[in-house]
């Protein structure tokens, strides 16, 4: 060094504490990747972790065979040195296939996929436009009774949609519908108070416990009953807490993440009519749109947990053994060393892979749903509607308070 001053390792800066707001986003997550492959971070409780923000990285990382998913790798909790009541326990400790490994984890996930077959996801299609026209009539409506003509994208449409097509999948009765999202928002939102998270997952579990005996004494053609079956016929590999963790899983994967996508997709298409032009000329195609939102606007921040069972170098930083690691894909979609300088661009012709259902043994099991709903979803919203348009200036949108989900928190609309 030439001033006399002594270099300055991004690593050894303080840790960054994850912001409960979510605010700047894109700009937060551009920092994390300068600052380098593996960030330290304080979660809620100022819990000590690590977050993964670059994709060459985070590919690497999630398919590592020193890094596992099961808590009893977690040293904190293994300790008992997390903050009495810590918000982010269920994530760590829910039982099923997200928080198990290697043959643990086979078991679990296939018997998901026996029961959740492409027959079940074709099955869901004319479900899925039918649903559709329901909600934009109720959309219009609610665009009609509003003195400016502003009706909220997301709460109207972009989250009934698939919590009723996710509770159509599992055979839950529409009475649980709206009380089921209520719960698993405050399971993921950061501005819950950490006691509520505890009831609401013990709520959550006991509702699916009552969906799950339904099922099991009058069984239908749906993914509960599926399961309850391939149970049986396996002689009890998938115990009952495994049971409603699954169903608990599913219902919050499900939708939180496709809410955020169709948002996403919404707000982006409206400050880029350039790009929806494409589509109308047939340039590009509705799944261009879905596939181009999931890399600039991922519906998934940062996904906890996972541990290294060593210590772990990644990039010029070491992971301690046993410490929690987020990844953040919508961190990686933004990556300018996988996507190029304008990684931060919205473009629909890109063609670009990305890695926002994940990558490796955890990647998405309701993928090709999400892409179903999300094409069939879009389509229709601009055919019907195609002057539609942000009712607010861009930068006035708050996000979401969550880690775990990327979208904001309203979408205020116009019809047109
Ligand atoms: C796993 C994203 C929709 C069910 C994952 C993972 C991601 C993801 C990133 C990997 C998590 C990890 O790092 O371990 C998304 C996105 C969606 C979506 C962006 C919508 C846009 C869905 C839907 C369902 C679903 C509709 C179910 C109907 C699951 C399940 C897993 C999973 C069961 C766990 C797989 C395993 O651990 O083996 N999803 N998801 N997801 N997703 Fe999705």
């Amino acid at each position: 060094m030439t001033d006399g001053r002594c270099p300055v390792s991004h690593a050894d800066l303080a840790p960054h504490r994850l912001d409960p707001t979510g605010a700047r986003q894109h700009a937060v997550n551009e920092e994390l990747r300068a600052r380098g492959a593996a960030v330290p971070v304080l979660l809620p409780g100022d819990v000590p972790g690590y977050a993964i923000t670059r994709h060459e990285e985070l590919k690497d990382f999630v398919t590592h065979p020193d890094v596992a998913k099961n808590a009893c790798h977690f040293a904190a909790l293994q300790r008992d040195e997390l903050p009495p009541g810590w918000p982010m326990r269920t994530f760590a400790t829910v039982r099923g296939m997200i928080t198990a490994d290697g043959e643990d984890h086979k078991r679990l996930r296939s018997l998901v996929t026996r029961a959740f077959t492409p027959r079940r996801v074709d099955a869901l299609h004319p479900v899925v436009h039918e649903l559709t026209g329901t909600l934009l009539d109720r959309l219009a409506a609610a665009a009609a009774a509003d003195p400016d003509g502003v009706a909220d994208l997301r709460r109207h449409f972009a989250l009934p949609l698939p919590m009723s097509v996710i509770c159509r999948l599992l055979g839950v009765d529409d009475q649980y519908q709206d009380r089921l999202h209520e719960l698993s928002n405050e399971i993921v939102s950061t501005h819950t108070a950490p006691e509520r998270v505890p009831d609401a997952n013990r709520e959550m579990v006991a509702i699916l416990g009552q969906v799950a005996a339904a099922r099991a004494k009058d069984p239908g053609d749906d993914l509960t009953s599926a399961l309850i079956a391939a149970r049986e016929e396996d002689g009890d590999r998938l115990a009952q807490e495994e049971l409603i963790g699954t169903l608990m899983l599913t219902i919050i994967a499900g939708h939180e993440t496709t809410l955020n996508l169709i948002t996403n997709a919404v707000r982006a298409l409206c400050n880029h009519r350039d790009q929806l032009d494409l589509v109308r000329s047939g340039t590009a195609s509705w799944a261009d749109v879905v596939e181009e939102t999931l890399r600039y606007d991922g519906p998934v921040s940062y996904f906890p947990f996972r541990y290294p069972t060593r210590d772990l170098p990644v990039g010029d930083t070491v992971i301690p053994k046993g410490a929690p690691v987020l990844v953040s894909y919508t961190a990686a979609g933004r990556d300018e060393r996988a996507y190029g300088p304008d990684a931060g661009r919205f473009d629909v012709t890109r063609g670009a892979r990305h890695l926002s259902f994940g990558h490796g043994a955890h990647f998405c099991l309701g993928a090709p749903l999400a892409r179903m709903e999300a094409v069939i979803a879009l389509e229709a919203l601009f055919t019907r509607f195609p002057d539609l348009d942000l009712a607010v200036p861009d930068e006035e949108l708050v996000p979401h308070p969550s880690f775990v989900g990327n979208s904001p928190q309203r979408l205020p609309i116009r019809l047109g």
